[in-house]
């Protein structure tokens, strides 16, 4: 299983890439990652659905150290869902990892609280890794709400989910005013909330659960953010579309777990 203080950095190419241009990144990451591996570092892109089964070939054919995971899914195995896809057709793809509740789902496809945990249930029954994404609008920032917001999102997703699948979750938390605008949250709003949510998390039965910052994320800021030991990685949108940006942020991450490393031994 998993390494959980092995950091993970995934990227999340949302609606951009069709299946040519998406082979062409993937393959581009192989390249950069056999050049210079990251050995302390889990790496993961999400591409559009229509590209998973081409990505995952590539990365099998070519032995590229990714996992693939997918943007959404339905919390239905079959049926009447036109236009969905479900957790068994994505296992059934060697699709490992899926994004869950990611806030562009919902606020813009009424995914609601209970949506996603209906959603984050059925990915791990069928034996996916769920990226549970939470993170509060501007407003809610404004009024000093965010810790209650995301503490409520967690519960409602986590709340009743089985123990023996708590080691298939991860969360990333993405404040939705830094997503896609440049902005990113500081050094000390990132620590305040991953302590917040690291101890929320061990209320609810997740004592070792990995916790992601994701919202405008690149390679500058990564470095300062994972130096002061705050997270086990990032959830990165733009910067992920292309190798080199994608791979700076890799690296900020795997040099400093390198390091620690180090000092340990
Ligand atoms: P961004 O997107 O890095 O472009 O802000 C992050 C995300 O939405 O997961």
């Amino acid at each position: 299983m998993t390494n959980p203080l092995k950091p993970l950095v995934i990227g999340n190419w949302k609606m951009n890439l069709d299946f040519v241009e998406a082979v062409h990144l993937g393959q581009q990451i192989g390249v950069l990652l056999r050049h210079a591996p990251a050995e302390h570092t889990e790496v993961v892109v999400v591409p559009p659905f229509v590209d998973l089964r081409s990505v995952n070939s590539i990365v099998a054919s070519e032995r590229i150290p990714v996992g693939v995971g997918a943007q959404h899914v339905n919390p239905h195995d079959n049926g009447a869902h036109t236009g969905e896809v479900s957790a068994t057709m994505l296992k059934r793809l060697g699709v490992e990892w899926v994004l869950v509740g990611h806030s562009e789902r919902r606020a813009m496809y009424a995914m609601d609280d209970v949506v996603v945990a209906e959603t984050l249930r059925a990915a791990v029954r069928n034996g996916l890794r769920a990226v549970l994404c939470v993170g509060e609008p501007q407003e809610v920032r404004e009024d000093d709400g965010h810790d209650a917001y995301v503490a409520s999102q967690l519960a409602s997703a986590l709340t009743g989910l089985d123990p023996k699948f708590h080691e298939l979750v991860t969360v990333a938390y993405e404040p939705i005013w830094a997503i896609g605008t440049g902005l990113t949250a500081s050094t000390e709003q990132v620590r305040a909330m991953t302590s917040h949510l690291r101890s929320t998390l061990a209320r609810l039965g997740l004592k070792e659960c990995r916790v992601l910052y994701g919202g405008s994320v690149n390679a500058e800021n990564a470095a300062s953010i994972v130096a002061e030991g705050l997270v086990d990685g990032f959830l990165v949108g733009g910067a992920s579309l292309k190798a080199e940006s994608f791979l700076a942020v890799v690296r900020a991450c795997d040099d400093c777990y390198a390091l620690m490393a180090n000092r340990r031994s």
